[in-house]
């Protein structure tokens, strides 16, 4: 089945040397772009979709989220903006509410999260497990994960559960032993949470080791709370990603540049070696955090992404949209910059070479807006511009 969407305003491609251009459309053949050029030159396709001269871009990479889960913690919420901190114990609730609930209410919740998200324009989905950590539960939140992408995460090391509290040690050997084993099949990457209330860089480097001797790829979430040493750790270990980065030391930053710069592949993600910077600023618009300093970053030479973070705790909100208005309110990049890391970053960030753009191969598909130009993502900040999402790996 091909489609052509024509009538574009302004096509953001992110194909080098020409990210944007004007008057053009694209062909999709099954979700897949198979051409690009002028409107005019477009060759004849089953459909034709009409962009009414607004704005088509490449579906967002959304390269973090937590969505299977059950329950909810709206008054930890309520509580955070009557001035109590963000602690990471809040996690072991959800986890409660998790392993109560049925695989089949876990699968409806997600499929319903996962709608809300392709409805604001997300095409890409990492899902990280962390709310079963028993070997069963985590196995059980990864099966579910896996029917709907292929970029699922495993988190055991979340946090450590109530019932280990007097003896990390022995969860972390869970962890990195039979629980890796069991949910190794279902994943593509493994995650640790570093941080106060979480794991520390040792415990990480156990659990990561183990997982990148299992084949798995490797991804952190580091610096939420403090500057916490996870950034350095997640370097020097290749991870693709480093996520939340809201507190970073100078050599933080050193580290990440350096490690983009050691990157010879700028053209094949899949190939990269680069650790990318996940910057998540819905977790600090819920979490009353400060904003990470993505300009400072990006000027430095820091590969950067943008991701939701969408959890029942820190944020729960699954809007790429919103996130990327944040990053051009808060964090000193412009629209196309923050678009760029919302997609292209993204992909990066999952080592991905067929998403987040709209070029002759791309399989991540195209959001249509109800606007002229992406700059109105942020522009008109809180409004659903997201007017058709067509493909997307699945
Ligand atoms: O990425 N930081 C750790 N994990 C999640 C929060 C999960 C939760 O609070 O339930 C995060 O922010
Ligand atoms: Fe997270």
């Amino acid at each position: 089945m091909s489609v052509v969407v024509a009538n574009i305003g302004e096509l953001v491609t992110f194909a080098p040397g020409r990210p944007v251009r004007h008057g053009a459309a694209v062909v999709l053949v099954d979700g897949v772009v198979q051409w690009v050029g002028d409107d005019s030159d477009a060759p004849p396709a089953d459909a034709r979709v009409d962009a009414a001269g607004g704005a088509v871009i490449p579906g967002f990479v959304d390269s973090h989220s937590h969505l299977v889960f059950a329950g909810d913690r709206a008054a930890e919420f309520e509580a955070r903006m009557a001035g109590r901190p963000y602690a990471a114990g809040g996690i072991r609730s959800t986890v409660a509410a998790t392993r109560e609930a049925s695989v089949a209410e876990l699968r409806v919740r997600l499929a319903r999260l996962v709608a809300e998200a392709r409805a604001q324009g997300t095409t890409t989905l990492e899902i990280k497990s962390g709310y079963g950590l028993t070997v069963a539960d985590e196995e059980r939140a990864l099966r579910l994960a896996r029917e709907v992408t292929d970029e699922s995460t495993f988190l055991g090391a979340h946090v450590v559960p109530a019932e280990y509290a007097s003896d990390r040690g022995a969860y972390v050997d869970l962890v990195r032993g039979p629980m890796l084993a069991a949910c190794a099949p279902h994943v593509r990457w493994v995650d640790v949470f570093i941080g106060s209330g979480a794991f520390s860089v040792d415990e990480a480097r156990l659990i990561l080791e183990a997982g990148r001797d299992a084949g798995l790829g490797l991804r952190v979430h580091a610096g939420q709370l403090a500057a916490d040493g996870g950034v350095a750790l997640a370097v020097e270990l290749g991870a693709a990603s480093v996520d939340h980065c809201t507190h970073l030391t100078a050599a933080d930053v050193q580290a990440l540049a350096d490690s983009a710069r050691a990157d010879a592949s700028t053209d094949s993600p899949s190939a990269s070696t680069a650790t990318v910077a996940t910057l998540l600023p819905l977790v600090e618009f819920s979490t009353r955090q400060p904003y990470p300093d993505a300009r400072r970053l990006l000027d430095a030479g820091v590969s950067v992404a943008i991701a939701t973070d969408c959890n029942p705790g820190s944020n729960f909100s699954s809007s790429m949209p919103l996130a990327l208005a944040l990053a051009v309110r808060e964090m000193g990049v412009t629209p196309l910059e923050a678009l760029e890391a919302a997609t292209v970053g993204g992909a990066r960030a999952l080592r991905r070479d067929d998403v987040g753009h709209v070029r002759v191969g791309s399989r991540g598909g195209v959001v249509l807006l109800d606007a002229p130009s992406h700059s109105w993502l942020a522009y008109r900040v809180g409004v659903p511009l997201v007017r058709d999402v067509i493909g997307g790996p699945r």
